[in-house]
């Protein structure tokens, strides 16, 4: 696969490759404080459920390390360090990244981690506490990629030779650690060799798909076509299109899908026209706390986005103009769960409750 890395750490700072500025501009954006990288996330400079979560989490290390730092230097460090202060401090910040996007749970999951790891070591010298969790951040990253290439893996086994495969936003290396989940199984099947082509939706307003997927692929050689939002359901209607293939940014627990404004329309179009409709993606991105997509917190984004287009207008000054981020697809319109423990055909709060028992 083309080298694309979204999200690189350095041991002392973040550098998040600049999303808004794809595919003209290949520039990084440096974080050195927490601060940074929640303007990062916010402005959408990083985006897509898993990246939110690798970052998040090398967001909390950048704010260990300000909180720690003066201690290490210290020589009877255990002595000067408070253990709870530090927690305390470290939670909060965990707290504020948490509040940054709503929707996506793998943000709040890649915080829960580090925050979890550093419960654990409250004995611990403050130097061994900075090194083991910025260890966490950097096996969060890892696992994210190896996850993503046993989807792609379990994927591809859904996808046969001479295949149109249709998706949504940007569920590529892009949106996560690298590989990517629905576009991981893509990639998967073109290296296996078989011929296939893929319809990419523009996304609006974002341009996820015009701007990030068609780029990715386009790196690659995988061939494509970009189509409008509003073409899919011609070319789906038409027959042009064997499978569907989505990203989520929160399962849960009954089966239902949060996953870029778009997506349910996609779902029943595909349930209308017999072809299945798959979502990609890890078991960190199932919240059995919720109990269904009702629950799920849809991030309202500004309407600016959707009224402007790099600063040219785009609709009549002071139009109302609503701009909802995500939308909910219910689990009886999912064909199948690609993870990385397998396919869940039809998945149901029983199933769902089976999946997460593989969780580690
Ligand atoms: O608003 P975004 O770009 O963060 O939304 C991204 C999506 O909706 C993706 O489909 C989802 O996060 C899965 S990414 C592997």
């Amino acid at each position: 696969m083309e080298g694309i890395y979204p999200i690189i750490w350095d041991g002392t700072s973040l550098k998040l490759l600049d999303q808004r500025l794809l595919p003209e501009v290949e520039r990084y954006v440096e974080c050195q404080t927490l601060e940074d990288v929640k303007e990062c996330i916010k402005k959408m400079v990083v985006r897509g459920a898993p990246a939110l979560g690798v970052t998040a989490a090398f967001g909390l290390i950048l704010a260990a390390q300000k909180f720690i730092g003066d201690f290490t230097q210290l020589e009877e460090e255990q002595e000067a360090f408070s253990f709870p202060e530090f927690q305390a401090k470290l939670e909060s910040a965990g707290n504020t990244l948490k509040e940054t996007r709503p929707t996506a749970v793998n943000l709040s999951w890649g915080v829960e981690r580090i925050l979890n790891k550093s419960r654990s070591l409250k004995e611990a010298l403050p130097s061994l506490i900075i090194k083991e969790l910025e260890q966490e951040a950097n096996a969060i990253f890892d696992e994210d990629i190896s996850v993503n290439k046993k989807i792609g893996e379990w994927g591809a086994k859904l996808i046969g030779d001479n295949y149109t495969i249709l998706t949504h936003c940007n569920a590529g290396a892009l949106a996560t650690a690298g590989y990517g989940t629905a576009l991981g199984v893509i990639r998967r099947a073109f290296y296996q060799g078989k011929k296939i082509m893929v319809y990419v939706d523009e996304t609006r307003p974002f341009l996820q798909g015009s701007r990030l997927t068609a780029w990715e692929l386009q790196k690659e050689g995988i061939p494509l076509s970009l189509i409008v939002d509003g073409a899919a359901g011609y070319h789906i209607h038409k027959g042009d299109v064997n499978c569907i293939i989505v990203g989520a940014d929160r399962i849960a627990a009954n089966g239902d899908v949060a996953n870029k404004i778009g997506t349910y329309t996609l779902a029943v179009l595909a349930k209308e026209n017999n072809v299945p409709f798959y979502v990609a993606a890890p078991l960190s991105t199932i919240d059995m706390s919720v109990n269904s997509g009702k629950e799920i917190v849809v991030e309202e984004r500004d309407p600016e986005e959707i009224t402007n287009l790099r600063g040219l207008p785009l609709s009549p000054p002071g139009i109302n103009a609503k701009n909802p981020a995500f939308d909910i697809t219910p689990a009886n319109l999912v064909t199948a769960l690609i993870t990385e423990c397998g396919i869940l055909n039809f998945p149901n709060e029983e199933k769902m409750k089976q999946l997460v028992q593989k969780r580690r």
